[in-house]
């Protein structure tokens, strides 16, 4: 049987990280996995998580299983997190997921179930996974333009365009903020063009929010996710609590399904519990319970908040530093897009050869598509890199 068995690819971004642990040269960089590190290098616990672990410890009794969907409470915390006054829940079903990869894997798996003809609609470039998973679900998907090599911005016009080929009941894979890989995001004008769109189309967006807090602001960055929500009569969110608490390991996500009226979303619920049985069962509790404990006591919740706010002020600043340096050395203000992109990724634009270099010659590690994360630069390696770019040409 398992002489049968076909060597898959490596997923590139893990096989970076690999790459990079195997590298024995004092001072190298890794720009690669998009992995909050603080200033020293370290991914830290966040304060009001070990703070919210400690009561979790103190006062659990029992660890037997909890509901199907996940605990009521942390859905619905999740459910305010993203979408703030307007939960509808009784339009809106919702499940805790295995981190926010497994609320995709769910929400792809019900839109199968609800229109098998779907195609799946992906910005061009997408997270590497996203890709991964259609083509291992067998779903047809089609890219659309996204990325504006010229300025490194969206390119709005060729998104338009593509997205206006979207039929009634196929999908729209949108990021909510912080757009992985390219850092390149969309203003309030245009989800809301986004919004018409969907709206004269029939296709479903399907929004994935793994950043939420990571650009603009907990609230501004759920802002285009909650005008799609408002607006659309049926919609997927896909949420992940891996960056935004610091909870990689634990698996910490939610699915929520927003549809056209009760009956529906009974009908909703009832086949994404399904969906977690059959794929795993009860989805993990311990990270779900760290954030529902968070986000329901107003003391923790606010540490949260706070050290969240540090750890965005952070990433903003190395990009100003590294758009000010680039700006000294090259006497141009052409990385200035460095400044203007938000979250943790940039796409820099630069050659699969001039990647190599960097790796190469300089130690530093970025994904091969040329997209680095800025969170695993610090203040010292900041004018490193900005020389390392330079001269390799970019
Ligand atoms: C990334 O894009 O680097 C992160 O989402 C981590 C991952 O699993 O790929």
């Amino acid at each position: 049987m398992f002489a049968n068995l076909k060597a898959q690819a490596p997923d590139k971004i893990l096989a970076l990280l690999g790459e990079y642990k195997g590298d024995t040269r004092q001072g190298k960089i890794d720009l690669g996995v998009g992995v909050y590190r603080d200033p020293t290098g370290v991914t830290p616990v966040m304060r009001a998580v070990r703070q919210a672990e400690r009561q979790i410890w103190e006062a659990e009794t029992t660890k037997t299983y909890t509901g199907l969907a996940g605990e009521p409470a942390y859905l619905q915390a999740m459910s305010r997190l993203v979408l703030a006054d307007d939960q509808q829940p009784e339009r809106t079903a919702a499940l805790a997921t295995v981190g926010g990869t497994g609320a995709v894997r769910q929400a792809l798996e019900l839109a199968r179930l609800g229109n098998p003809d779907l195609t799946v609609h992906v910005s061009d470039p997408t997270w590497p996974n996203h890709l991964s998973i259609l083509k291992f679900m067998g779903l047809p998907f089609a890219e659309y333009r996204y990325f504006d090599d010229a300025t490194r911005g969206v390119d709005f016009d060729g998104m338009m365009a593509d997205l206006g080929r979207a039929q009634a009941g196929d999908l729209v894979l949108l990021h909510g903020c912080c757009h992985n890989p390219t850092g390149a995001n969309l203003t309030t004008d245009q989800w809301s063009e986004i919004a018409d769109l969907l709206d004269r189309t029939g296709a479903v967006p399907l929004i994935d929010l793994a950043y939420q807090g990571f650009g603009d602001g907990l609230e501004p960055d759920a802002a285009g996710t909650r005008l799609i929500a408002s607006r659309a009569p049926e919609v997927l969110i896909a949420a992940s609590c891996s960056k935004n608490f610091g909870i990689y390991r634990e698996r910490t996500g939610v699915l929520l399904a927003r549809v056209g009226d009760p009956a529906s979303r009974d009908l909703a619920q009832g086949t994404m519990n399904f969906l977690n049985r059959q794929n795993y069962s009860f989805p993990p509790d311990h990270g779900a319970r760290v954030v529902q404990t968070i986000l329901d006591d107003a003391a923790l919740r606010a540490d949260w908040v706070a050290e969240l706010e540090e750890v965005r002020q952070t990433m903003l600043g190395l990009r100003e530093q590294l758009a000010q340096e680039l700006r000294d050395l090259t006497g141009t203000d052409r990385f200035d897009f460095i400044a203007r992109h938000r979250g943790m990724f940039s796409r820099l634009g630069a050659t699969p050869e001039q990647v190599a270099r960097l790796k190469d010659e300089f130690a530093v590690y970025m994904v091969g598509d040329s997209r680095l994360n800025i969170a695993g630069l610090n203040r010292q390696t900041v004018p490193v890199l900005a020389r390392a770019i330079v001269e390799v040409g970019i």
